[in-house]
């Protein structure tokens, strides 16, 4: 038996399950892209429980557990009405921005709705083009990216994917860069070098714990074309990583001629072995490269990740049974140190 708050038993911090900790529904997941709630509902999933989005009226997004007060069928296989409301498809029960049931189409525009047909609705924000959800009262804030409002940069936006791997171990994998050499091999790590520089953990800007270094990597054409703008067969990068509790990781990089790149790696749990991935790119570069042509390179680098990750079994022990760690994982191990603190309150 697990329990959904206070101290992680043995057994549980050694499976790795950490979904139905009741810590993290009080936090902000990134679920779906902005603009593909557009004029049908959309269901999504999140800490093993589905979610039905649609756009309303006015332009927002509103949100709410995807089962139908009446007869739980779900409400992501209905419709958006003329008026904006969201209608069921079973006996087009219709809900209104706020979840409110307005519409009971067999009882006739005049009978009484029962105060428990009404819906209520999840904790939905919009930021960085993404959706994001809280379906408790919210603790956390979602991740901070001065650049959103900076006019110097522009912002590129990635469909969302569903990756067969724990949320833990790609936020695990996102932290570390002892990788690069092996799983990145095919695109900028074929010339880094394995040793990784002693990593210290410090308080970075805006919000996030991570680390600095330095790292002189491969400049294959397809990232001269449009990442670095640099034509050499290898740059240096200034990079940081760092992360924002639960699952969220910040890589930025700057290049010597004072090029920006920002990355915000989104991982969902859907539940304790599947996730959703996004990354959203900030780039203060003069506009000339497409959006496609820049993001081409990071994705190539997420299908190295992905395919990795999709072969490790099981998730990743939260505990310190069941992996070794080393210097090179010293970040990892403080974001799962928090975390764990953070699912135990
Ligand atoms: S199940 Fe939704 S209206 Fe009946
Ligand atoms: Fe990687």
């Amino acid at each position: 038996m697990t329990n959904t708050s206070g101290p992680m038993t043995a057994e549980e911090l050694q499976s790795g399950a950490f979904t139905h900790r009741e810590a993290l529904r009080h936090q902000w997941h990134g679920v779906a892209l902005a603009r593909e709630v557009d004029t049908e509902p959309v269901q999504v999933s999140l800490l093993g429980r589905e979610y039905v989005l649609w756009r309303t009226p006015d332009g927002s997004i509103s949100a709410a557990p995807n089962g139908c007060p009446h007869r739980n069928a779900r409400l992501s296989e209905g419709s958006i009405r003329g008026d904006g409301c969201l209608a069921c498809p079973y006996h087009g029960w219709a809900f209104d921005p706020q979840g409110r049931c307005v519409d009971i189409p067999s009882s006739g525009p005049d009978a009484r709705i029962p105060p428990k047909a009404h819906l209520a609705v999840t904790n939905c924000e919009v930021r960085y083009g993404l959706v994001w959800l809280c379906p408790g009262d919210p603790v956390g804030t979602l991740p901070a990216i001065p650049q959103e409002d900076d006019p110097a940069f522009r912002r590129i936006n990635n469909p969302v994917q569903v990756w067969r791997t724990a949320t833990t171990r790609m936020v695990d994998n996102f932290l570390d860069i002892s990788h690069f050499s092996y799983v990145h091999r095919g695109t900028f790590g074929a010339t880094v070098d394995p040793l990784v520089p002693p990593i210290e953990v410090t308080e970075l800007p805006d919000g996030y714990t991570g680390y600095a270094y330095e790292a002189r990597v491969g400049n294959p054409s397809v990232a001269a074309a449009g990442v670095t703008g640099q034509t050499e067969p290898e740059v240096d990068r200034w990079m940081t990583s760092g992360f924002h509790l639960p699952f969220t990781v910040r890589s930025t990089v700057r290049y010597a001629d004072g090029l920006e790149h920002i990355l915000l790696l989104v991982s969902t749990p859907i539940d304790d072995v599947t996730s959703y991935f996004t990354f959203v790119v900030w780039r203060n570069d003069d506009f000339r490269v497409s959006a496609e042509d820049i993001i081409q390179f990071d994705r190539r680098i997420g299908v190295e990740d992905r395919t990795m990750l999709e072969t490790v079994p099981g998730s990743l022990p939260l505990g310190n049974e069941g992996v070794v760690s080393v210097q090179s994982d010293r970040c990892s191990v403080e974001w799962k140190r928090r975390l764990v603190q953070m699912l135990e309150s």
